[in-house]
């Protein structure tokens, strides 16, 4: 067993979609190991994610997971000082299965529990990645969620936008389904759109002219469906080339007027200029450079999370567990999963009222 000296270690479990990833994470920012499965080829079959599916599947992958990542970490469990699962918002099954095995550890362990916000753990990433400072803005761009919001600390949150109807993932996911390339969308869209003329094909921008932050993509997944339906030889490659280059523009076009509009409204509030992209659509390369340019026309440093801690990782929430372990804040055993959990508040609660100790 390596001996870690004093530094605080967390296993982190993530567990809210269809990836089952574990990690475990040192305060001074060290992934010790990081270990993932994706049930995401099963649900392909279905044409988006089965919740009861992947519930069975967190089930049967946790704990080979996280016997595999104390083992690579070369640690035990009595090495740990403390154990983070999601705790929402995402499907009930896998929050159930992720927070029970976070607990059962916690309570034989006699070491704290951390229930952690997704959007918190993807908000916060930066800052193990890169060890950023508060406050920045952030653009979050999930399969779930598509928000600009004003990280100002830990548990310290202010939402200038989100989408008003669809996540840009989810329409990536549902296009990409249209055009028979697989789920999830977005990866085999970027590749697809590398070959493609994205001026063969004319998608609307939607809202792309309104002075606020907020998004809205379900007309533009309408109008790529339509459209994508009365194309002749639609199937042929090059024409998916071009509907993948046109619609990752579309998207990306509408990112950057919104994240425009918040980085004035945040340059007004506050006096840093970091931008940071997270969240599964932030692996996607066209949209990283693009955003990059943006931050870069507005002198704002740019700061985006390698590809593989923009998706689901466990490594996010350890992460987010370390924060709050720092601040002495940890969560009730009572904790009952939140399918449904806004950070949208600047006195958000890690655990809601309730459930904190
Ligand atoms: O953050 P994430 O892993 O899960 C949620 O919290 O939703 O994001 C998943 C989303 C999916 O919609 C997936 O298609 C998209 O991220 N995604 C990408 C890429 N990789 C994953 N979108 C565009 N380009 C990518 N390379
Ligand atoms: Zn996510």
């Amino acid at each position: 067993m390596k001996n870690y000296s004093t530094k605080k270690i967390i296993l982190g479990i993530e567990s809210s979609c269809d990836d089952t990833s574990v990690a475990v994470v040192r305060e001074d920012t060290e992934i010790l190991s990081h270990e993932t499965f994706s049930s995401s080829t099963i649900h392909e079959n279905y044409g988006g994610i089965v919740p009861e599916i992947a519930a069975r599947e967190h089930l049967g992958a946790i704990s080979p997971l996280i016997k595999r990542s104390l083992a690579n970490a070369q640690i035990s469990l009595s090495n740990i000082d403390g154990v983070a699962a999601t705790g929402g918002p995402g499907l009930i099954g896998g929050l159930i299965v992720g927070t029970m095995i976070a607990k059962a550890i916690s309570s034989a362990g006699k070491i704290p529990f951390f229930a952690i916000n997704h959007l918190e753990a993807h908000a916060l990433t930066a800052r193990l990645t890169d060890k950023i400072k508060f406050p920045y803005l952030l653009l979050l761009v999930s399969g779930g969620h598509t928000k600009l919001i004003a990280v100002l600390g830990v548990g310290k949150y202010l939402e200038y936008g989100t989408t008003l109807d669809d996540a840009a993932g989810e329409v990536l996911d549902k296009c990409s389904i249209l055009m028979k390339l697989g789920f999830p969308g977005g990866p085999m869209i970027e590749k697809h759109a590398k070959n493609g003329l994205s001026e063969k094909i004319s998608l609307p921008r939607p809202r792309i002219n309104s002075n606020d932050c907020d998004f809205s993509f379900s007309g533009l997944k309408t109008a790529f469906s339509q459209l994508f339906s009365k194309t002749p030889n639609n199937y042929k490659l090059e024409n998916i080339n071009n509907f993948s280059a046109a619609l990752q523009n579309a998207i990306t076009e509408c990112l950057i007027s919104r994240t425009r509009n918040a980085i004035i409204k945040y340059s007004d509030e506050f006096n840093s200029k970091q931008l940071v992209l997270s969240g599964g659509v932030g692996a996607n390369l066209f949209i990283r450079n693009s955003i990059e340019n943006l931050a870069d026309s507005l002198n704002f440093k740019f700061i985006v999370p390698p590809a593989k801690l923009c998706t689901d990782n466990g490594a996010m929430i350890a992460w987010a567990g370390l924060e709050y372990m720092k601040l002495n804040k940890n969560s009730s055993l009572d904790f009952s999963p939140l399918p449904k959990w806004s950070i949208n508040n600047k006195n958000f609660s890690p655990l809601g009222k309730s459930n904190v100790l």
